[in-house]
């Protein structure tokens, strides 16, 4: 059954049928359509648009087809054009004539707008949730390897001493973010276009306040023409979710780096490595490379709706149906990217003595032995100049901070004394900068 045959002269082409059907995306907004309707035939029965037994036909034919669904006893019509034509349809063939008055008032341009607000605000509180676990698994491998010191860097060059769980916290707190983001989004969202109608409203005496309020939404759009051919929703959306994805794929280049046997900081359980098909000995990081590589097709579903949407006149132009695939692509992706990096997470092995070992390496309380000097009066810029010396001719020497005596300390400035040592231990120098 085609919606929209009434002006056309000639059945549609089957390639064109095919082209222009989004059923296969779409499907999944069945619910989301079904409650919609379900509010919008209340709506009508209240303000005497639909006569009570109408409306009740309605709802018991709503709840049905729902009620079919979930249960599995009915299945999607896939040769439907789209999935709020599959449940008009189903609805008529169920009750009749009724099923025929439900789109009173009503175009599938604000019921579309409709249904992926809808879809899409249940979606933001898993991927919410899933967040939440995440930062709390990273919370307690840092809590669990308290003493736990590594090199921090910049420039991927071993900078000064830092906590793991420090460096948990900067992933905490990245994640924190993310969950605002999102939820910011989502309060932007929460408004119903239902009443935009195809583009100018509808001459039925319409409340709106009232399908707003039943389907939870904190009020309703108010221009009909951006009501139905807004979609900042999905862009806003689509790039908190990148976002994320950039963050997902920072720490996993980070765990990809730390068990490398270069660093080898951390070491991954093996339920959540795998193998290599030639080479016996290995021990692969694929999860996290590929939820670093997926942050690409994140980033693409952004790029995807801003081109489509960047040209389009007002109101609703077919062109937005392609939001569908790009927003739904890119929620499907984060959170199969974060059900693999919370286990991931969870199970990985931190190798606090390699660490450690990395940490006593390259210098990395250079900046504290300067600091020392400070202490005793000496500018920074001249203190810089001392430890710089002084890490030259360990360098030369094969010497380190630690183990370098302390006349060569004082040949190079007679401020030093042996309390050095223990300023520039690295426990010290991390704990001097816990704050
Ligand atoms: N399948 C369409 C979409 O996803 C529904 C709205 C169609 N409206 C229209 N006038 N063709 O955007």
């Amino acid at each position: 059954m085609k919606l929209w045959t009434g002006r056309l002269g000639k059945e549609t082409a089957r390639a064109a049928d095919d082209f222009n059907a989004s059923i296969a995306v779409d499907s999944r907004l069945a619910r989301a359509d079904i409650a919609g309707s379900l509010a919008h035939a209340e709506m009508l029965t209240r303000q005497g648009v639909l006569t009570a037994a109408d409306g009740e036909a309605i709802r018991e034919g709503l709840e049905g087809i729902l009620a079919g669904l979930e249960s599995g006893a009915l299945a999607v019509d896939m040769g439907a054009e789209d999935v709020h034509t599959f449940v008009e349809a189903e609805l008529t063939r169920r009750i009749g004539e009724a099923g025929k008055r439900l789109h009173t008032g009503r175009s599938r341009n604000d019921q579309v707008a409709t249904d992926l607000r809808l879809y899409l605000r249940e979606q933001c509180g898993e991927i919410c949730k899933l967040l939440g676990d995440f930062i709390d698994v990273l919370h307690r491998q840092g809590g669990a390897n308290a003493g736990a010191i590594l090199p921090g860097y910049t420039h991927l060059q071993r900078a000064q001493p830092v906590l793991f769980a420090q460096h948990m916290l900067a992933y905490e707190e990245m994640f924190a973010r993310d969950i605002g983001r999102i939820r910011d989004a989502q309060r932007r969202m929460n408004v119903c276009p239902l009443g935009s109608g195809a583009l100018a409203g509808t001459g039925y005496p319409i409340d709106r306040a009232f399908t707003a309020q039943a389907l939870g939404f904190d009020g309703f759009t108010v221009s009909t023409l951006d009501g139905v051919s807004d979609r900042d929703f999905c862009m806003e959306l689509a790039a908190a979710l990148s976002i994320v994805m950039v963050h997902l794929s920072r720490l996993s280049e980070e765990l990809i780096l730390w068990c490398s046997w270069e660093f080898k900081f951390i070491e991954l359980d093996d339920a959540y490595t795998t193998g290599s098909s030639i080479m016996p000995q290995k021990k692969n990081p694929d999860l996290a490379e590929l939820i670093r590589g997926k942050s690409g097709r994140v980033f693409g579903d952004l790029m995807g709706l801003l081109a489509m949407m960047k040209g389009l006149p007002l109101a609703y132009n077919k062109d937005m149906q392609e939001d569908k695939e790009a927003i739904f692509d890119a929620f499907d992706t984060v959170r199969a990217c974060l059900e693999a990096a919370i286990p991931m997470a969870e199970t990985m092995k931190i190798l606090p003595g390699n660490m450690r070992a990395a940490a006593a390496g390259g210098f990395i309380n250079a900046t504290d032995c300067a600091d020392y000097l400070v202490g005793k009066g000496l500018p920074f810029r001249e203190a810089y100049g001392v430890v710089g010396a002084l890490v030259a001719a360990c360098l030369a020497d094969g010497s380190t901070l630690e183990t370098l005596p302390l006349e060569r300390y004082r040949e190079a400035s007679a401020l030093f004394d042996d309390d050095i040592y223990a300023y520039i231990a690295l426990e010290a120098c991390a704990a001097r900068r816990r704050k």
